[in-house]
């Protein structure tokens, strides 16, 4: 308890900090955080121009003139939970600033006065006290707007003071020493918010007139009348001593412990009162709960909250209670963090217009068939026991006002054979996160819903089919299993999309298209697959601000291909080419060509398909040389090679051609040299022909119209082009046109598309290899005869 309140009080504080910081942006503030460093005394090593010192939660013992005396721009100091036991407050003589001690939770028993005006706030709470703290000086400090006080007796006159100050809240903690007090002893007291703390721990149900005439707003705490009934015996005075300020509209009541009977007797009390907001948590009740009726006439209450409640008995009659709660005739009923297991439909009309059961053990069968909620508009039915995703819709069906609900945290599920889907039509937003819910779940959702939280189930995609939701502004579908970006076709007025955390991997980019009302989008957390196909993706939410892209950059990662893992988005860079198929075709395409264009070149330039050719005719050559039965060549033939070439051509056979075969040392039948006169020509040939080795034919076009003819008829007889014959040897001179081959020379138009025959270059570079190429094809050893012949 008491910790509850001082966690309270540092949050005010924390707030006051913040309000002061703002107020002075000149940056002349200095802060001094000491709080819990094991101090026994004030810090002496402050600036100063310090403005705000904590050294709560120390073990100091005294604060003496000398500790704040050169602090005069002190304006706040935080001395609570220390160990004090006195307080002269002359020590904040020259301290004129200072508008904010907190000095509660000390060992305080007295305090010097002194005149001081400028507290706004003075807290002495929790303290050890007698009489209330009070010195006459305070009632100068009319800017006083918080006092915490505490006494373990109460006097009239120690309140006498302060009666003309006007203070906006007072917290009086009362000590374990509590006596009797005379009456109206607050009386003199004027505050709007008045906080009394009775002593923890102790049985004690107080007896105290705690009616203050000024109080908007009361709350009491710590208020333990045990097990018994009697104990309880005091409260209904001090209600009806409340009724006497019709101001009072706020009523709290906190750490309550009594019996059922006498927490029904309060509800009864406080009902037809001026209260409005009659608020009470944490509270234990004993026994069971009497079923009396319950008067619900004359009451101004508009909201009653009831937070955290446990009942020290189990086998309950709990039907009284549900039937008192659900037939209250008040706006808005608040019943959470209990044990209820059931609510009943209200009997009548009930005007009902917020409801909230979070947190309780509710099940289905909650409101079943229930049409008189009918003023409902929002309904929280956060973490129960809701299973049915069915009975949802059906308990739902009547409330026709109902904005909103939220069945968030329950154990909801859903089937494929959704029958009715026939949700309350006014429903606009509808909180169904932290369920077991399936993608089915989009086939059956009220129409007109525009804002749907689905975060938290086991949706793993946006079914194509489903219902149009065109009023559905915002989606909240994070931490599911969702693989892809759901498209707006359906979805025609999503503007906020909330789909962090699922399994999205290769996002669409053509979601940017279909949604062209998005304002933000919160996609983080996913397991990005960084690919080409990304890119459009990651060009798409660059483009957009950063307000609609929310957690942009830092929670966009890749987390595929292990390569970019871990990577920002923003990051993530792919080479133009690798993404690109028709460049990438191109380019491949490009350097092809460029391979084609350079080796045509090169060959053309350096013609090495002809070298190529001249080598393997070469090659081929002397195989078969080293094939040819030697001793039967040398028997019969007298020279290496027959020439025979046409008269236009003798110019080119006598200076190249018969030169360069003599050189070698082989022996050439020319037919003006070795001709025999008196013999035909054909003769001649054909004896030139069988003495030869080889028969060389200078072809060119001069050759093959004059001199070809010749040689038909004894190629015909002696069918020298027989398959293997290899006697022959064609020198191309000049290049021959097909066309130019008369049709009837078969044989010559075979050879010569054949390609047999070896074609006399014109660059002198390529010369050598063609004689040397034309030896090797003639070269054979024929010494013996050409010794004879020498002689
Ligand atoms: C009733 O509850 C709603 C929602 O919890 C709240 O907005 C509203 O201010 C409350 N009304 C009153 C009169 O307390
Ligand atoms: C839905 O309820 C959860 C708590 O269960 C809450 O965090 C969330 O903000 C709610 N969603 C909406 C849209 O209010």
């Amino acid at each position: 308890m008491t910790e509850n309140i001082s966690s309270i009080f540092h949050f005010a504080i924390i707030i006051i900090l913040i309000v002061v910081r703002i107020q002075l942006s000149d940056g002349n503030e200095f802060f001094v955080n000491r709080s819990k460093t094991g101090l026994f005394h004030f810090p002496k090593d402050l600036s100063l121009k310090t403005t705000v010192i904590d050294i709560s939660q120390n073990s100091l013992s005294e604060l003496q003139i000398s500790d704040v005396l050169s602090l005069t721009k002190l304006r706040i100091l935080i001395i609570s939970h220390n160990r004090i036991q006195y307080l002269d407050f002359s020590v904040f003589k020259y301290n004129q600033e200072l508008e904010h001690l907190d000095i509660s939770h000390n060992e305080l028993w007295k305090i010097s006065c002194y005149p001081t005006v400028n507290f706004q706030y003075l807290d002495l709470s929790f303290n050890a006290f007698h009489a209330l703290p009070i010195c006459k000086e305070f009632g100068n400090m009319s800017q006083l707007k918080f006092l915490g006080l505490s006494a373990t007796r109460l006097q009239k006159s120690s309140v006498q003071p302060i009666a003309n100050l006007n203070i906006s809240k007072v917290l009086l903690v009362l000590g374990d020493l509590y006596e009797e007090e005379e009456p109206e002893v607050l009386r003199d007291l004027h505050t709007e918010s008045l906080h009394i703390v009775f002593p923890p721990g102790m049985e004690f149900c107080f007896a105290l007139d705690v009616s203050v005439s000024t109080a908007v707003s009361l709350e009491l705490s710590n208020i333990n009348c045990g097990p018994d009934d009697n104990r309880y015996s005091n409260f209904p005075n001090v209600l009806s001593k409340l009724q006497k300020n019709p101001r009072l509209s706020n009523f709290t009541l906190n750490n309550i412990e009594m019996t059922w009977t006498s927490f029904i007797r309060i509800l009864q009390l406080v009902w037809p009162s001026n209260i409005q907001y009659f608020s009470i948590s944490n509270v234990k009740l004993w026994s069971k709960p009497s079923c009396e009726e319950f008067n619900y006439s004359n009451t101004s209450i508009k909201t009653l909250s009831i937070h955290q409640l446990v009942s020290y008995v189990f086998s309950l009659r709990q039907d009284c209670i549900y039937k008192i709660l659900s037939n209250m005739n008040i706006q808005n009923l608040s019943v959470s963090g209990t044990h209820m297991i059931h609510m009943l439909c209200p009997l009548q009309m009930s005007p009902f217009l917020h409801l909230d059961f979070s947190n309780n053990l509710l099940t289905d069968t909650i409101f079943e068939d229930c049409g008189s909620l009918t003023e409902l508009k929002t309904f929280n039915l956060q973490k129960n026991q809701l299973k049915e995703f069915a009975s949802l819709i059906h308990m739902t069906k009547k409330m026709n006002s109902l904005q909103q609900l939220d069945v968030s945290q329950n154990l909801l599920t859903n089937n494929e054979h959704e029958g009715d889907c026939s949700w309350t039509e006014s429903l606009l937003t509808l909180n169904m996160s932290s369920n077991a819910l399936t993608d089915s779940v989009f086939r059956c959702l009220p129409l007109k819903v525009k804002v749907l939280d689905l975060h938290n189930n086991r949706l793993t995609t946006i079914p194509k089919d489903i219902t149009h939701l065109e009023a559905l502004q915002e989606l909240n579908v994070a931490f599911n299993s969702l693989v892809d970006l759901p498209g707006c076709g359906t979805f025609s007025s999503l503007s906020v999309l909330i789909i962090e955390h699922n399994s999205v991997s290769h996002p669409s980019a053509q979601f940017f298209q279909s949604c062209q009302q998005i304002t933000s989008i919160k996609a983080g957390s996913n397991p990005f697959l960084c690919t080409c196909e990304l890119r459009d993706f990651i060009k798409s939410l660059g483009q957009l601000s950063s307000e609609v892209v929310e957690g942009w950059p830092d929670s966009y990662k890749c987390a595929y291909p292990e390569s970019y893992k871990g990577i920002l988005l923003r990051d993530f860079q792919l080479p133009q080419l690798s993404c690109n198929l028709a460049l990438l075709l191109a380019t491949i395409g490009a350097t092809l060509l460029l391979v084609v264009a350079s080796v045509t070149f090169f060959c053309i330039r350096l013609d090495v398909p002809w070298y190529l050719r001249m080598v393997c005719q070469w090659t081929q050559a002397r195989y078969r040389a080293r094939h040819i039965p030697l001793e039967e060549l040398q028997r019969t033939l007298e020279f290496h090679a027959f020439i025979s070439y046409s008269g236009h051509d003798s110019a080119w056979v006598k200076s190249e051609l018969v030169p360069n075969l003599e050189k070698a040392g082989l022996q050439l039948c020319l037919h003006e040299r070795n001709f025999v006169p008196g013999k035909s020509i054909v003769e001649n040939i054909i004896d030139c022909i069988e003495k030869s080795y080889k028969s060389i034919f200078v072809l060119s076009p001069h050759f093959v119209q004059s001199e070809w003819c010749h040689y038909e008829l004894y190629f015909a007889h002696h069918n020298l082009f027989h398959e293997g014959a290899n006697n022959l040897i064609l020198i191309l001179l000049e290049p021959i046109p097909q066309y130019s081959i008369p049709n009837s020379y078969h044989k010559l138009k075979s050879l010569m598309a054949r390609r047999t025959y070896l074609e006399w270059p014109k660059e002198k570079t390529k010369h050598v290899l063609f004689w040397a190429n034309l030896r090797a094809v003639i070269n054979v050893k024929l010494t013996e005869q050409t010794k004879e012949t020498d002689q």
